[in-house]
């Protein structure tokens, strides 16, 4: 079989469309024909060089689509199923996977972008390229472990399925399953890109209020309102006293959702004492931050970090998506552009400027 991808060879920022070989499925992964990937900020991170990787690396990690052959032992999925693709592929026997929490699973191989065997079903003139997180939903075809293609109703667009698995999962999850944020309760999120503004949308979700978006950027604080931003700010040199002011004294939630060292380090002045604040953007690694601990401790304050949202894929997916078709979580809204592979590197650049909610590239 073979595949337009968008393809990224290390040191270079600008990703190549290529034609992939992909192999059939082994046992156990199955082959998925992709309706759609979203454009993430983890993407820009390997391409601006943040996080190293096995080069060269078919990009995309949010992605949904439709099963069309199986491998031997496959019985979660059958071809013709509509699938939204999870970029962490539990082992399913490890004890993190067994005590219900997938997301912190030993046993996966998906951030060394291998299959659960050790190969990468993906071959470019002939050498191995590897999928990024081992999904590469940046190409028309894609082979994935079964754990990691969840089935939802055929109802749910490509395009709105695709952020289910990354965006919608890391933003509602953190409110849901991370901070557990009740009705009535204050958040402010710092950043307001796709990951922010799911966020957003999981406050909204739970009933959170105030709901307050901060971000350089006018027209993503607009959105921001769109999907239930009760307040907007663009920070100033004191945003905890702009926060302040509207919380009187700090928010009960704060959530940095840009991955900068510096708001990751304005956290814990955004929430009042007993407050928590909870650290999703990912920063460059090795980027060490400071917190002034005794304040913190004081305080009374908690720091969490979180990935994935805490996500259960198998568990999360097909809630999302039927809030999603409940009309209670509007995914469609966060779609600012849908694009044609072969656009990828533009939207990249507009993602570096600071524009667009999402970008999704539909096949
Ligand atoms: N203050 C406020 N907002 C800022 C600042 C700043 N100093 N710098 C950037 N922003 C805003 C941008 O304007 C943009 O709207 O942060 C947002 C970042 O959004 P995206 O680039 O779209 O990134 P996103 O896909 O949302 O991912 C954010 O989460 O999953 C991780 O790896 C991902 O670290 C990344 C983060
Ligand atoms: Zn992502």
């Amino acid at each position: 079989m073979r595949a337009q991808a968008a393809v990224h060879f290390e040191g270079s920022s600008e990703l190549q469309i290529r034609e992939i070989e992909v192999a059939e499925p082994g046992p156990g992964t199955v082959l998925v024909k992709l309706g759609a990937s979203g454009v993430c900020g983890s993407d820009r991170h390997v391409l601006d060089g943040d996080w190293q990787l096995p080069s060269p690396t078919v990009m995309g990690h949010e992605g949904a689509g439709e099963v069309v052959a199986i491998g031997e032992g496959v019985i979660d999925v059958e071809p013709g199923d509509h699938v939204i693709l999870s970029w962490f592929y539990p082992c399913r026997r490890c004890t993190a996977c067994l005590s219900g929490r997938a997301f912190v699973c030993t046993g996966s191989r998906s951030e060394e972008c291998l299959l659960p065997d050790g190969t990468t079903p993906l071959a470019l003139d002939g050498e191995p390229v590897y999928p990024y997180l081992t999904a590469g939903t940046m190409s028309e075809y894609a082979v994935v472990p079964e754990s990691a293609a969840i089935k939802v109703p055929k109802e749910v667009p490509y395009d709105v399925a695709s952020l289910i698995g990354c965006s919608i999962a890391t933003g509602v999850g953190t409110v849901v399953n991370d901070a557990e944020v009740d009705a009535g309760e204050s958040a402010v999120v710092v950043g307001a890109g796709g990951v922010g503004l799911s966020i957003i949308m999981g406050l909204q979700l739970v009933g959170a209020n105030p709901i307050i978006a901060v971000d350089l950027n006018e027209d993503k604080l607009a959105a921001a309102r769109e999907l239930g931003a009760t307040h907007t700010i663009v920070p100033g040199p004191d945003l905890a006293a702009q926060v302040a002011e509207i919380t009187r004294g700090g928010a009960e939630y704060a959530f940095e959702a840009i991955g900068r060292v510096q708001t990751i380090e304005s956290l814990p002045g955004l929430i009042a004492p007993g407050g928590t604040a909870v650290i999703v953007g990912l920063p460059p690694a090795d980027a060490p931050v400071s917190f002034d601990a005794l304040a913190l401790a004081e305080t009374g304050k908690r720091l969490l970090g979180t990935n994935y949202g805490s996500t259960v894929p198998g568990r999360d997916f097909p809630k999302l998506a039927a809030l999603y078709l409940a009309g209670r979580l509007p995914v469609d809204k966060l779609i600012s552009e849908r694009i044609q592979l072969s656009e990828v590197n533009e939207a990249f650049d507009a993602m570096r400027r600071g524009e667009r909610a999402r970008s999704v590239i539909v096949f």
